[in-house]
């Protein structure tokens, strides 16, 4: 396969995508810094926020992966209250950061349904529509769906975790509570009703190969969603999938994967948002800025009250746990700045992709 003509293809096969995420050394940078191309072109170099609130870690699911599994009973649970919810807001927008993501373990119950819509609701209200509003709480049903969506929430996430069906039973249990085909009618829902809609996996997990990887890929694109979001499986030493610690990839390897994953999905679809996912800070110091150069556009800056973070630990070592918001804005301001990005305040930064449509 010839490296040049590949890169500058604007569709893939599964064999071309196999052999770019195994690029190494020069030709991995060379894939690197052409999806950085297709990206200031098609999108430019902004990057926007999302003011990330960790609403609940409360979670009926049993995810072999995640620290807040409902098995793990070493961690306290907790909900934010109303107050603290809209205080966040507030932050957001004094820190101007243009939008918010609630984010929360799986409850499927009346009265959360009914908590999430009033926050939103609430929030839109208050703020006149000026912060956009990302979900990611989990499986719900298309009435549920519809009411966050009525009730202002305008984007929203539901990670695949994994497109292949084996692997995704292989980091979950096998049980109606954790239904393949339930996630992916979820996305598709969430599509009909008419939610810019992500999704994403985690890499370098254990049973995981380059074809994996490659079908992953294809399902996104196939699947056309408007964001994705993928970062580094980091074992977690309170779940089932931590045995597995010592045949994975190394950690620098699990972010190479990751930025070429990144730089891959870039080539496929030119002006969908990406995100450079906080767990990639966690394995490379740097991780975050090394994304959003392989042609990420988003970053999650945490606002969540600092004595509830260390709960949720959905994977171990989590960078932020003791930033405070508004030091955070400032530091990833400087980092952005020096690698010729700029942050884009207050604005939505929603999905071009979604609107090409
Ligand atoms: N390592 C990395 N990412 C994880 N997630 C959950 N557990 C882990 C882990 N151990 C990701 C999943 C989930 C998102 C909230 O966090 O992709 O959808």
């Amino acid at each position: 396969m010839n490296l040049e003509t590949i890169l500058n293809n604007t569709e893939f096969t599964k064999e071309e995508l196999v052999y770019l995420l195994s690029l190494e050394g020069q030709d991995m940078q060379r894939l690197l810094d052409r999806a950085l191309e297709v990206k200031l072109r098609e999108l430019g170099n902004g990057v926007y926020l999302r003011g990330l609130i960790e609403f609940s870690n409360s979670c009926k699911k049993d995810c072999l992966y995640c620290g807040v599994r409902c098995s793990n009973k070493n961690i306290p649970r907790y909900t934010l209250t109303d107050q603290e919810v809209f205080d966040c807001a507030e932050l957001a927008m004094e820190m101007q950061l243009g939008s918010l993501a609630i984010q929360s373990g799986e409850r499927s119950d009346r009265v959360f349904a009914d908590k999430i819509e009033y926050l939103v609701s609430e929030i839109s209200r208050r703020y006149n529509n000026k912060l956009g509003i990302t979900l990611s709480c989990g499986e719900q049903s298309e009435d549920v769906y519809r009411r966050w969506f009525n009730a202002g929430a305008h984007r929203y996430l539901l990670r695949i975790e994994s497109s292949n069906t084996e692997l995704y039973y292989k980091i979950h249990p096998r049980n109606q509570e954790h239904s393949y085909d339930v996630r992916i009618n979820g996305i598709e829902t969430l599509k009909k009703v008419g939610y810019q809609t992500g999704s994403g996996v985690m890499i370098g997990l254990p049973f995981q190969s380059l074809e994996i990887l490659a079908d992953d890929l294809l399902f996104f694109k196939n699947t056309d969603l408007a964001m994705v979001g993928m970062g580094p499986f980091i074992p977690h030493d309170e779940t089932p999938l931590y045995e597995y610690k010592n045949e994975l990839l190394s950690d620098e390897m699990r972010m190479n994967l990751t930025l070429k994953m990144i730089s891959c999905l870039r080539l496929l679809m030119p002006r969908i948002n990406m995100v450079a996912a906080t767990a990639c800070q966690t394995i490379d110091k740097q991780g975050r800025e090394k994304a959003i150069l392989a042609g990420a556009n988003i970053m999650m800056p945490n606002l969540t009250p600092l004595k509830y973070r260390e709960n949720y630990l959905i994977y171990p070592n989590k960078q932020n746990v003791k930033d405070r918001p508004i030091d955070a804005k400032n530091s990833l301001h400087l980092k952005m700045e020096a690698i010729n990005h700029e942050i884009k305040y207050n604005e939505w930064g929603d999905s071009k992709a979604f609107f090409d449509k």
